[in-house]
């Protein structure tokens, strides 16, 4: 893994009230207070982020949206944008996950004008990508993990990589209990940085964070962690419980 700082994030997807991300907290701070060989980054919800921001100052802990919107401000419903992330203390985001682009129809056009507006906001992004499991076995995982890095990333200029992020998640590994192979992930997180480094450089390639995510339990980090080209966990159900994330950002 070389020089690559683990990054440890939980993605809470729809869940936690405010109260409930105060309740996780009050535990969770006490249970990584040291741990400082790994970045560990909590996305909440959109309403709980001013809280969790006030709640984690001074801590090691970094707080990340679950989307934004690419525009600054205008006639968009329901939508965040990168100046209201800040305003809120929030310098990081998810973008691209499967569930945005699967169950709210987010394409890689709108995705890649979404990490561009990141970097030009000063925010860091992490980008999902994964197969689903017709695409895996119609033999195309290569194919559609190249397709969305090369469209995701397309609108970036050399100097914004440093703050990407990829996170590569099997569709069929989300919230299944199914866990890729380390085979598996081991190859396809080997591609992505080979096709990173076809499209920005040698240097940005090995640089760049890859993120393992799809059903990451304390129980199975370890050996997912292990693996050459992985360089952090995003994590959906076993961030939910403070024990269970702490384990899971402390693993061995
Ligand atoms: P999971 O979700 O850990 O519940 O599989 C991961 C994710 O969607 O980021």
């Amino acid at each position: 893994m070389g020089q690559r700082k683990p990054i440890m994030a939980a993605n809470w997807k729809m869940h936690k009230t405010i109260q409930d991300i105060k309740v996780f907290f009050e535990s969770f701070l006490q249970l990584v207070e040291g741990v400082d060989d790994r970045e560990i980054v909590i996305a909440p919800s959109f309403i709980g982020l001013s809280d969790a921001c006030r709640m984690t100052v001074g801590s090691k802990v970094q707080i990340a949206a679950q989307n934004m919107y690419f525009q600054e401000q205008g006639a968009y419903t329901g939508e965040i944008s990168p100046t209201m992330l800040k305003s809120a203390g929030v310098d990081l985001v998810i973008l691209g996950h499967s569930e945005r682009r699967h169950i709210f129809g987010e394409d890689d056009s709108l995705i890649a004008r979404k990490v561009r507006s990141a970097a030009d906001h000063g925010m860091a992004a992490i980008l999902c990508i994964g197969e689903t499991l017709e695409e895996r076995e119609a033999g195309l995982t290569e194919q559609v993990l190249s397709s969305q890095l090369l469209l995701g990333l397309a609108l970036l200029e050399s100097g914004h990589f440093a703050s990407i992020s990829i996170a590569y998640e099997p569709v069929w590994a989300i919230g299944t209990g199914r866990t890729a192979s380390p085979e598996q992930i081991q190859d396809a997180h080997g591609f992505v940085r080979g096709t990173v480094e076809n499209m920005a450089g040698e240097a940005v390639a090995q640089q760049i964070r890859i993120l393992y995510g799809g059903s990451v339990k304390p129980g199975n980090v370890r050996e997912i962690m292990s693996l050459e080209d992985v360089d952090g966990a995003l994590v959906g159900g076993a961030s939910l419980e403070p024990e269970s994330f702490a384990r899971i950002v402390k693993y061995e």
